[in-house]
């Protein structure tokens, strides 16, 4: 079989441990394009690929099968959309943008350009997470009773301008480990009924948080999800517990090579990769197969964590420099305004004509929802009139 060809854009830390984890496979790299052009030509020559000097010109060579996008959060979004344009599959690292309405912008454009997109959430291209999720739907443990998640990394060491420290791309713990975390409990159980995060902020980032994540009468069983990230010491681990038994992944379960059982008097072990070069082949199997999006990392995944992470934002205050306004610009509030006062009934109605003020109302209903205090949570959004606070609360 032909190498599948990868387009590049990013050559940083994950470009590099990527490339060099695939190219042991039927994969090679054929185009890269990154910010800063020395750094590009360097990355191009060490994996034998073009160096393009525009994002437009790689997508316009025809040189390459799949776009990968290995860039910091905030630049993942255009790319892909520029990418889903020509029609070119993408794999964009995880998160795929930084709020709902990027995960919803990506999922529109590609089905409407009918082209393969998936988040590469190496994790779950994996067999052991998936053997985890399927002993757990077939009642291994039994009803499901807690789930404990650490991931801690020390990112505060890193250097103050890098991009996990700084604001301007979205740096902080929740969207670059928690998203690990919550990814692993929305692919387990799906969507949570009930989100709480408390959670540390410094110089413009969350430094720490943890999130409950509660599931109410489902079948699985009623229970919390304790996830607990941050950006100082190191830790991962991950137990789950029922009735019967529990799971663990005993190391870095982000990136598992085994899976223990033990229920009853059994223990089990299941033993597998969790890598890039899994992850990548299973997105060109899927890409020649004619998919256009994947089973491993369905697009409603990606949709839910990053729900779950819009939630854990807002209740803790965080919103970066470039969200004008609490995540919304001025004019989307006027409109949202103007929807809110003319409703008669909050429960009922269509929603919002314009895409991006629905998704935001839906947004602020959602958050709303999760807080414990309603009265609080609406009074600490300054945009929103009087009258529309008043409407809210009927
Ligand atoms: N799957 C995983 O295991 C894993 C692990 C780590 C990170 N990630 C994800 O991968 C992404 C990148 O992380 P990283 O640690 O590799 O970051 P990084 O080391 O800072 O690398 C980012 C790269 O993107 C380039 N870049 C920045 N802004 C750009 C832009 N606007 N256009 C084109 N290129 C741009 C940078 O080039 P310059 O040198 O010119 O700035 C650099 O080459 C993040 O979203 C992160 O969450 C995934």
């Amino acid at each position: 079989m032909t190498k599948f060809r990868w387009g590049y854009i990013g050559s940083g830390n994950i470009a590099a441990s990527t490339a060099r984890s695939i190219l042991r496979g039927a994969h090679e790299i054929t185009a890269v394009y990154s910010r800063n052009a020395k750094k590009a030509e360097a990355f191009a020559k060490k994996y034998g690929a073009i160096c393009y000097r525009s994002a437009e010109d790689l997508l316009a060579s025809g040189k390459i099968d799949a776009l990968y996008i290995a860039t910091p959060h905030t630049a993942h979004v255009s790319y892909a959309v520029a990418a889903l344009e020509h029609k070119i599959p993408v794999l964009c690292e995880k998160p795929v943008g930084v709020c709902l309405a990027d995960v919803e912008t990506l999922i529109d454009c590609a089905k409407k350009n009918d082209a393969y997109f998936a988040e590469a959430m190496w994790t779950w291209f994996s067999d052991v997470a998936r053997t985890v999720r399927d002993w757990v739907h077939v009642g291994k443990i039994g009803r499901v009773q807690s789930v404990e998640i650490h991931y801690a990394f020390p990112g505060l060491q890193m250097p103050k301008d890098s991009r996990v420290r700084t604001p301007e791309t979205a740096g902080g713990a929740l969207l670059d480990i928690g998203i690990y975390p919550i990814t692993y409990c929305c692919n387990l159980f799906g969507a949570p009924d009930e989100i709480c995060c408390t959670g540390e902020l410094k110089d413009g980032i969350d430094v720490r948080e943890t999130v409950e994540l509660r599931y109410l009468n489902t079948p699985f069983g009623d229970f919390a999800c304790t996830l607990h990230m941050g950006l100082t010491g190191l830790r991962e681990s991950c137990v789950i517990k029922g009735s019967r038994g529990e799971i663990t992944l005993p190391g870095f379960f982000h990136m598992a090579s085994k899976a223990v059982l033990k229920c009853d008097t059994v223990r089990q072990t299941f033993r597998g990769k969790t890598d890039y070069l899994t992850e990548f082949t299973r997105v060109a199997e899927e890409i020649r197969a004619g998919k256009t999006q994947s089973d491993f990392v369905p697009l409603q995944k990606t949709w839910e964590c990053m729900r779950v992470m819009d939630v854990c934002r807002r209740q803790m205050g965080l919103y970066y420099p470039f969200e004008a306004e609490k995540g919304l610009p001025q004019t989307d509030w006027e409109k949202l305004n103007g929807y809110i006062e003319g409703l008669q009934d909050t429960t009922a109605g269509d929603m919002p004509q314009d895409e991006k003020v629905a998704a935001l109302y839906r947004q602020l209903k959602d958050g709303a929802a999760q807080a414990s205090d309603m009265e609080s949570y609406w009074n600490s959004f300054p945009q929103l009139s009087d009258k529309s606070k008043a409407s809210l609360r009927r």
